[in-house]
């Protein structure tokens, strides 16, 4: 393929692909170059009164977070690197059902972009393709704040067998704003649904894509792992399991692998 120089975010560009009602809950979209982490740089700022609706990019990140304490590969304008701050009304004890939704959301967003194939859930909150991480959520509370962070690999540096990115998958350079806008416009629109109504709408487009159901599977949480027969999530966002004393358990928490038979 001949070189083609990378898109680089622009606000206004963004912008123009969300829908004026959706527009209005943006308080502000912000596009930083470097950052340790969006994450971090919008959990500083709660202290300092924030909007909701606030909304930062970078193109790199030198300490982007993953889940359970994992670092997050941000190579320079290779992905998208998103945070947005929202508030709830009540102080968020238990975040595991706007996880649920939130992967619907980019679900959503993806199949709007033309990924209309092949994308896969696996509980809680990651987006696979042909069984590899597209994209993850790490979402962390302060009292009725909710950070939403969100990685999605677009144009990855080097290829390694548990991710893929955008460009693997579509065979042609990311059109990196149009990705952003779509992701913003589906979190901007949907977010106020999940608030309203909780995870309802959110659960029967979860099962359609769920990967994990029927596996052998183990869950790991912090003290125990439990193995048994995955069964879907319930209306709760629950991870069910049917366990090898045939007890079927749910889960609220944990991190999931296939076991091999
Ligand atoms: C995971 O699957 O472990 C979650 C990854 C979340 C990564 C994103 S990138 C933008 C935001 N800032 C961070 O430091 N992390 C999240």
């Amino acid at each position: 393929m001949l070189y083609q120089p990378v898109e680089l975010l622009n606000s206004e560009k963004i912008k123009s692909v969300i829908e004026l009602d959706n527009l209005q809950r943006l308080s502000q979209l912000e596009i930083l170059d470097t950052i340790d982490s969006t994450n971090s740089y919008l959990l500083r700022l709660i202290k300092s009164n924030v909007s909701s609706g606030r909304v930062c990019f970078a193109e790199q990140q030198t300490q982007g977070r993953g889940r359970r304490g994992r670092s997050w590969f941000s190579p320079h304008a290779k992905s998208i690197y998103c945070s947005l701050l929202w508030r709830f009304k009540e102080v968020q004890q238990d975040i595991s059902g706007l996880s649920i939704a939130v992967a619907v959301m980019i679900l959503n967003s993806l199949k709007k972009y033309g990924i209309t194939e092949g994308i896969q859930l696996k509980w809680p909150n990651d987006i696979l393709f042909a069984g590899r991480k597209l994209a993850g959520i790490l979402l962390e509370c302060s009292g009725t704040h909710v950070v939403i962070g969100i990685g999605l690999n677009l144009c990855l540096p080097q290829r390694e067998d548990h991710w893929i990115d955008v460009m693997q998958i579509t065979g042609e350079l990311p059109k990196r704003n149009y990705l952003a806008g779509l992701l913003l416009n589906e979190l901007l629109e949907k977010l106020p649904l999940y608030q309203a109504n909780g995870l309802k709408e959110f659960v029967s487009e979860w099962r359609k894509y769920d990967f994990f159901t029927g596996k052998n599977i183990t869950v790991h949480l912090p003290e125990k792992s439990v193995s048994g027969v995955m069964y879907g999530i319930n209306d709760a966002g629950e991870l069910l399991l049917q366990d090898q004393e045939n007890r079927l358990r749910n889960f609220r928490y944990g991190e999931i692998t296939v076991r091999e038979m």
